[in-house]
């Protein structure tokens, strides 16, 4: 069912989808990810961590909801469901659990380093279909590798 035409050709609209509802599920999990550190974090440095997690939480959560939008825009209906970011995220296995402060510093230079992977493949195959999904990519991936740079520091 089409409610909201579509700007793209179907060909641009198959790549840019893909990427758009890639990142979507990408972001809700690293949301996810980050508080469940947030809450379980433990150690030397719980206060620094704790509210270092809070930043990333708030960033992927603002670009959850662009990418899940600017998909609306183009006529694709965006899947934010559980069962979808659990079969889709880029994001590997988190632990159970307190975790210590180092382990927790580790955990979300690993997450945010395969999202950062993922966002940059988007940022190459959307250029040419939809530059303007291409920004989108562009603008997270500038703030992901930001955060990312600031826990590699952490445990540097
Ligand atoms: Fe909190």
């Amino acid at each position: 069912m089409y409610v909201v035409k579509s700007p793209l050709s179907d060909a641009s609209l198959k790549a840019v989808s893909e990427a758009l509802q890639g990142a979507l599920v990408d972001l809700v999990d690293l949301a996810l990810v980050a508080k469940q550190i947030h809450w379980n974090v433990v150690g030397q440095r719980f206060r620094s961590v704790h509210l270092q997690l809070d930043e990333v939480v708030d960033t992927a959560r603002k670009y959850s909801d662009i990418v899940a939008e600017r998909a609306a825009a183009l006529g694709i209906p965006p899947d934010g469901r559980a069962a979808t970011v659990a079969v889709g995220s880029g994001i590997g296995v988190t632990p159970e659990g307190w975790v210590d402060d180092t382990t927790a510093v580790a955990t979300l230079v690993d997450a945010l380093g395969a999202v950062i992977a993922r966002m940059r493949e988007r940022v190459e195959a959307t250029g040419e279909p939809d530059p303007v999904s291409q920004d989108i990519f562009i603008g997270i991936t500038a703030d992901l590798e930001k955060h990312h740079w600031m826990f590699q520091a952490e445990n540097g």
